[in-house]
């Protein structure tokens, strides 16, 4: 089964998709596995899973914005993630968040229009001693300052 929206999509995704059609309760693995594959969940991904599981596409759209998990963006190149974990936090996480945010002139969550930077949110690095922390791609940055996110942002290319 197809629709209008779902040509861009590949045949080994539809056939996954159609396996959990089978499966009651099967929408969350199912985005889940649409994350997998793409990064992110693109609309026509969950147009294609509304009508192959015969679910509103609004309850599909409203279970992908309700999960943290889910983004419905695609990643930027460099992922950020600022620790909000309470050790990062009694110790300026929130101040950190605001400015990775402000230079980046985005939200957590949301990702800058030349897809180079995301913010995503995270609860503890497992590096509370460095707090607060943040982290980009692999790399652990701590004992921030507003002014050190700025040098940090500014030596990214
Ligand atoms: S609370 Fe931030 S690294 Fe643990």
């Amino acid at each position: 089964m197809t629709n209008r929206n779902s040509n861009h999509l590949d045949i080994k995704f539809k056939k996954m998709m159609e396996d959990y059609k089978e499966h009651k309760g099967s929408l969350i693995p199912a985005l889940q596995t649409t994350q997998e594959v793409y990064g992110y969940l693109p609309k026509e991904a969950m147009e294609y899973i509304s009508q192959v599981l015969e679910i509103p596409f609004s309850e599909v759209f409203g279970v992908a914005t309700f999960y943290a998990q889910f983004r419905l963006q695609p990643r930027g190149k460099h992922v950020i993630k600022v620790c909000s974990g309470t050790a990062c936090h009694v110790r300026g996480g929130p101040h950190i968040l605001k400015e990775v945010e402000k230079q980046l002139h985005i939200k957590s969550g949301e990702t800058t229009n030349d897809n180079k930077f995301s913010i995503e949110p995270v609860a503890c690095l497992g590096a509370c001693g460095l707090a607060p922390v943040m982290m980009i791609d692999e790399e652990t940055f701590g004992r921030l300052t507003k002014e050190r996110v700025h040098q940090i942002l500014d030596s990214i290319e």
